[in-house]
C-alpha cells in the first residue's frame, strides 16, 4: 500500500470512528431491557437443611412441654406447608373427633354445589327445606344459606339444650320445633350468633339440591374426603377406633345435627385438607370459591377476629393477614386448624384432654404455627437477599441532568431495600415488603413502594409522603396491567432481571448491573467497527 493510500484509508477509519462514538454518546452504554419475562422466581424448600432441623427440634421441645403440663391423654400434630405435610408429632394416624371443623366441610359442600350451578348461597333455606321456619321478632327476612355459613342468620346456637347431643333424627319432627324457636339476633348483626343448629340446617338444605340426590354423610365421604384422600376420616363412627375418652359420651353419634360436628380425622388427615386450603388443588371447587369461604362474613368490634363462612379468623401479632382457623371442641376432644395462604403454611392439632383442662387447642397450636411461618418467611428473605441482593450500578445515565451521577442501587433482600447513591449522596433508600400480591407496604421515607406481584418482578415506586393517600391509592386498585400508566403517583418502575442480575430502571434510563456479574456485551455494530479499525491498523503495520 503507497502511503497516499493509507493516508486516505486513516482519514476514512477516524471519520467512521467518530460517527461510531458521537452514536455511543447517544446510546446508553447500558442497553434498556425489553420488558422481562413473567416469570415468579422459583425456589425449592429443602427442609433437611439445619434451619429446619433445628426449628423441627425446637417444636419437639415445645410440644413436650405442652402436653406435659397441660393433661393431654393423647395428641398428634401435624405441620403442613403448600403441598407438603413437613412436620408430624404425636399419634398421626389415630382418630379423633374433630367436632366443629366439620362445619367447615358442610360449607364445602355447599360451595361445591354452588359452583356446579345447584343452589345458589343467597338461595332461602326455605328454598330447599321447605318445612322450615323460625320466629323473627326483628323484621320479615327470610334465613339464606349464606348466612347460615357465616354464623350471622341470627339463629340460636342449639337445638335441644343439651349442646347439639341426640336432638333424634326425624327431620319433619326437628323443623316443627325449630318452628318454635326465635332468632336470638337479628339477621346480619355486628354480634354474630354461632349456631350449631345453624350449621346443621345449612347441611340438610343443601343435601336436598344434590343430583342424583345423596345424603348429606355421603356426599361427605364420597366428594370430599374420597378425593382428598383422607381415607381414616369419617362420619360414620360404628366400629371405628377412636383416641381414648374417659368420658362415655365420647361416642355419642349426633343423628340429624351431624353437619355440626360430627367428623372424626387424623392429624395425617387434617393435613391433606390443610394442603387442599393452601394450593387449592385437588380442585373441588374454584379459588375464587376459596377466597370467599375464607372472607369476612362479620368482624367482632374489637376489630381482631371474625367469623368467615364459617371460618374463625384471628389477628396474631406480626401477622399482615388474619389466620383462618377452626376449632372443634367435644366431650374431651379438642382440635384446632390454622392456615396461613401468603406463606403457605399450615398446622393440625388434635388432642384427648383429661376431663376438667381449661387448656385450648390453639394456645399449642399457635407455640407451632408463629415459630414455622417466621422460618418460612425468613427462608425466603435468605433466597430472595442471594438472588437480588448487591449493589447494582451503571456508569450511564441517559434521562439525568447530570452526566457525571454514577448510579448504585443497593438492593437488600428481605423487605428488600433499595438505596440509590449517586456523586451527590444518597438519593433514595426505601423499603418493600415481601408479599405474595398486591399490598401496600412500609412507608417510611419520602419514597413510598409498592411490590408488584409475585408472578413478576417488578416494583412501583410513589413518592408521597402522605402514607394515608399513599395506602387509598393503593386500595383504589392501581392499573396492574399499565404500570407506566399510573399517573402522578406511581412514577418509578424497577424491574429485575429473573435471576437478579440486572435491574432495568427506565425512569432513571439504564439498566444497573449487579457487580460480580458478567459485564454487558458489546453491541454487534460497535464489535464489527473496532475489529474493522484493528484490522486496518494491523494491515498498516505489515
Ligand atoms: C438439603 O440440605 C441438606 C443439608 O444441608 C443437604 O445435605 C442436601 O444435599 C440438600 N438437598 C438438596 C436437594 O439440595
Ligand atoms: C408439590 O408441588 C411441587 C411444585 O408444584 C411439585 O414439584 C411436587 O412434586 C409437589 N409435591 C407433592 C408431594 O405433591
Ligand atoms: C317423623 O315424625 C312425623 C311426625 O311425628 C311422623 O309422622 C313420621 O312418620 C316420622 N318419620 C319417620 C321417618 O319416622
Ligand atoms: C384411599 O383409598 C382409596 C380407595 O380405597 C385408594 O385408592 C387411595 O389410594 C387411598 N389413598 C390413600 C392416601 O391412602
Ligand atoms: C453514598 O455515596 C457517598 C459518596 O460516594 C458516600 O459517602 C456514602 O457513604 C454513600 N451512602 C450510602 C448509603 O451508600
Ligand atoms: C421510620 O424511620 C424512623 C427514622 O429513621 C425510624 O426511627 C423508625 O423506626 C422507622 N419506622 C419504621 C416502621 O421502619
Ligand atoms: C401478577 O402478574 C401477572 C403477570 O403480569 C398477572 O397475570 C396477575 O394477574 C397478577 N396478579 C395480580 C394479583 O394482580
Amino acid at each position: 500500500m503507497d502511503s497516499l493510500q493509507s493516508t486516505g484509508v486513516l482519514w476514512f477509519l477516524l471519520l467512521i470512528l467518530m460517527v461510531a462514538r458521537a452514536s455511543a454518546v447517544n446510546t446508553p452504554s447500558c442497553p434498556l431491557l425489553t420488558r422481562p419475562e413473567e416469570v415468579s422466581p422459583t425456589f425449592t424448600y429443602n427442609y433437611s437443611t439445619p434451619e429446619f432441623q433445628s426449628l423441627f427440634q425446637q417444636l419437639d421441645k415445645t410440644i413436650k412441654l405442652f402436653t406435659s403440663n397441660n393433661r393431654l391423654n393423647s395428641y398428634a400434630v401435624a405441620v403442613v406447608h403448600g403441598n407438603r405435610t413437613i412436620y408430624t408429632t404425636g399419634l398421626t394416624t389415630t382418630k379423633f373427633r374433630v367436632a366443629s371443623i366439620t362445619k367447615t366441610f358442610t360449607a364445602l359442600g355447599a360451595l361445591m354445589l354452588r359452583d356446579q350451578g345447584l343452589l345458589s348461597l343467597d338461595d332461602t333455606v326455605k328454598t330447599h327445606l321447605p318445612e322450615f321456619s323460625i320466629i323473627n321478632p326483628y323484621d320479615d327476612h327470610e334465613v339464606t344459606l349464606r348466612e347460615l355459613m357465616g354464623h350471622v342468620a341470627g339463629l340460636p346456637r342449639d337445638l335441644c339444650n343439651l349442646e347439639h347431643l341426640q336432638c333424634g333424627s326425624n327431620e319433619t319432627e326437628i323443623l316443627e320445633q325449630v318452628a318454635g324457636m326465635k332468632l336470638v339476633r337479628p339477621p346480619w348483626s355486628n354480634e354474630p350468633a354461632y349456631s350449631n343448629l345453624g350449621l346443621s340446617l345449612l347441611g340438610h338444605a343443601w343435601e336436598k339440591a344434590t343430583s342424583p340426590r345423596v345424603s348429606w354423610e355421603e356426599f361427605v365421604v364420597e366428594r370430599i374426603l374420597k378425593p382428598l384422600g383422607m381415607n381414616n376420616s369419617g362420619v360414620d363412627l360404628q366400629g371405628v377406633d377412636l383416641a381414648p375418652t374417659s368420658l362415655p359420651e365420647g361416642l355419642v353419634d349426633l343423628q340429624w345435627s351431624r353437619p355440626a360436628a360430627q367428623l372424626y380425622s387424623t392429624a395425617e388427615d387434617l393435613g391433606k385438607y390443610l394442603q387442599f386450603l393452601i394450593t387449592g388443588e385437588p380442585a373441588l371447587i374454584s379459588q375464587t370459591s376459596i377466597r370467599e369461604w375464607v372472607s369476612p362474613a362479620t368482624l367482632f368490634n374489637d376489630g381482631q377476629a371474625g367469623y368467615a363462612f364459617p371460618w374463625e379468623l384471628r389477628q396474631i401479632p406480626d401477622f399482615i393477614e388474619m389466620v383462618v382457623s377452626k376449632s372443634g371442641d367435644m366431650f374431651t376432644y379438642r382440635s384446632h386448624i390454622s392456615f396461613d395462604k401468603s406463606s403457605g403454611v399450615g398446622v393440625a392439632v388434635l388432642g384427648s384432654y383429661e376431663p376438667g383442662t381449661s387448656s385450648s387447642p390453639i394456645d399449642l397450636a399457635d407455640r407451632v404455627f408463629v415459630p414455622v411461618v417466621k422460618t418460612v418467611e425468613s427462608v425466603n428473605a435468605q433466597f430472595l437477599e442471594a438472588k437480588y441482593g448487591g449493589t447494582y450500578s451503571c456508569g450511564f445515565s441517559a434521562y439525568t441532568k447530570s452526566t457525571t451521577f454514577d448510579y448504585k442501587v443497593r438492593v437488600i433482600a428481605g423487605t428488600i431495600r433499595v438505596y440509590v447513591n449517586s456523586s451527590l449522596g444518597l438519593l433514595a433508600d426505601a423499603e418493600i415488603a415481601l408479599v405474595n400480591d398486591v399490598v401496600p407496604v412500609v412507608v417510611n421515607t419520602t419514597w413510598s413502594l409498592l411490590l408488584k406481584n409475585a408472578s413478576e418482578n417488578s416494583f412501583w415506586f410513589g413518592e408521597s409522603p402522605d402514607c394515608g393517600a399513599f395506602a387509598a391509592q393503593i386500595g383504589a386498585a392501581p392499573d396492574l396491567a399499565h404500570p407506566n400508566e399510573l399517573g402522578t403517583l406511581f412514577t418509578n418502575v424497577i424491574r429485575f432481571d429473573p435471576d437478579g442480575k440486572t435491574l432495568e430502571w427506565p425512569v432513571v434510563g439504564g439498566v444497573f448491573r449487579k457487580s460480580g456479574s458478567s459485564p454487558p456485551l458489546l453491541r454487534p455494530s460497535r464489535v464489527f467497527l473496532v475489529s474493522l479499525l484493528v484490522i486496518f491498523i494491523l494491515l498498516q503495520r505489515f
